[in-house]
């Protein structure tokens, strides 16, 4: 019998990435999605591209009937859960609405999840957690903090989880603490596709490159780091949905309550990333340097040594194809999905 995966979040950017190589290694894919900052159409080009069909709910996690219901309907071997807001910045302005909706629909598919038996969670956490970490690159017993809501609401789910799974030994829990998620999948049919003004630096050069925004605003050139402008470690988001395929393979062998960091190992400076992304595109992206931005901070990326150790996983693709993926699909699809 294939194994079932319930993907929480999986209309959206990582989520679908996901769901083509869970597909297209013979996984069943169930999908809970509000729609909130996604669109329907992403799973129908998921389906288009690997050939194979995804059952989708749209339904609100917050809603704990419609999930016990979809529970009770659907035999869930495991569960992936990718939903939850992720804009820091909106974090900020609107704290409750981001601790509501992550921390409670959190909740809500635990308590599905312990209902019916479901033992195996992979969550999507973020290097957000290690806070602005004293030195790179970053292990994951790193001492944890949040500088934001979005930040806290990540580590307070993590402490949850941890607590849950000190209840109930026979849980697997994998936390995947992600680096900087870019790039498109190859047939550039899905990718990231933010509302409004993107907070993000690949998806904003991006629309810089195809002309719907006039330049690049620099946030910051006074960094220590080689040029003065942030250091981070882009992962392409196809190794990053690899790593939630090996993570689901690791949690059938019982680890019980797992970290890991899933990035490169290689941090990229903001500028790097603009001559990436004009040798990609063959465009020239305009930048203005201006303040830094609040809550940034200079330098972060990962050591992954403990995922290619215990998860034979490790990131293979570079800042090259992670750019050429992103344009491909940018220039293919202007408007996202609309
Ligand atoms: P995304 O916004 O594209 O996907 C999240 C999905 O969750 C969306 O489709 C949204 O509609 C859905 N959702 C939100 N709240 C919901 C709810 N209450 N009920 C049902 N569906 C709901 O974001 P993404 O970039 O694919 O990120 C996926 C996960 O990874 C998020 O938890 C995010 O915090 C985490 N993460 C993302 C990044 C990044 O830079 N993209 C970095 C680290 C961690
Ligand atoms: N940047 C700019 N101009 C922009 C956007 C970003 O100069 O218009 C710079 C930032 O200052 C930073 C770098 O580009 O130095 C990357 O910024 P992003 O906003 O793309 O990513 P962050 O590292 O700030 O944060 C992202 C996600 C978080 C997540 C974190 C770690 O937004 O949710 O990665 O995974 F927690």
């Amino acid at each position: 019998m294939k194994e079932k995966v319930l993907v929480t979040g999986g209309a959206g950017y990582i989520g679908s990435h996901t769901i083509i190589q869970l597909l297209m290694s013979n996984y069943e894919v169930v999908v809970i999605d509000n729609l909130s900052n996604s669109k329907e159409a992403s799973l129908k080009r998921v389906e288009e591209i690997t050939g194979k069909s995804v059952k989708f709910y749209k339904v609100d996690l917050l809603d704990s009937e419609k999930v016990d219901e979809i529970f009770t309907i659907e035999k869930i071997d495991s569960v992936i859960h990718f939903a939850g807001l992720k804009a820091v910045g909106e974090s900020v302005e609107i704290p409750l609405k981001y601790y509501h909706n992550n921390l409670t629909s959190t909740l809500v598919l635990c308590e599905a999840m312990q209902k019916h038996n479901v033992k195996n969670l992979v969550f999507s956490s973020s290097a957000t957690v290690y806070g602005d970490p004293a030195a790179v690159p970053i292990t994951e017993d790193f001492p944890l903090s949040a500088t934001n809501p979005y930040g806290r609401s990540k580590l307070v789910i993590e402490e949850i989880l941890n607590d849950l799974y000190i209840s109930d030994n026979s849980l697997n829990i994998a936390i995947l603490r992600y680096f900087n998620p870019v790039g498109a999948h190859k047939s550039g049919m899905i990718g990231e596709d933010p509302n409004g003004i993107p907070n993000n630096l690949a998806p904003y050069i991006a629309q810089v490159a195809i002309c719907k925004r006039d330049a690049l605003k620099v946030f910051g050139n006074d960094y220590n780091t080689h040029d003065g402008t942030g250091v981070r470690d882009y992962i392409h988001v196809t190794d990053l949905a690899d790593g939630h395929l090996r993570a689901l393979e690791k949690l059938n062998e019982k680890p019980g309550y797992v970290v890991y960091n899933l990035g490169t190992g290689c941090g990229y400076s903001v500028l790097d990333v603009v001559k990436a992304f004009e040798k990609a595109s063959g465009k020239t992206i305009p930048y203005q340097l201006v303040d830094r931005r609040a809550g940034d901070i200079a330098t972060c990326y990962a050591n992954a040594s403990k995922a290619e150790k215990e998860l034979g996983w490790k990131a293979t693709r570079g800042i090259d194809e992670m750019c050429e993926d992103t344009w491909r699909w940018q220039k293919m699809n202007p408007n996202g999905f609309e």
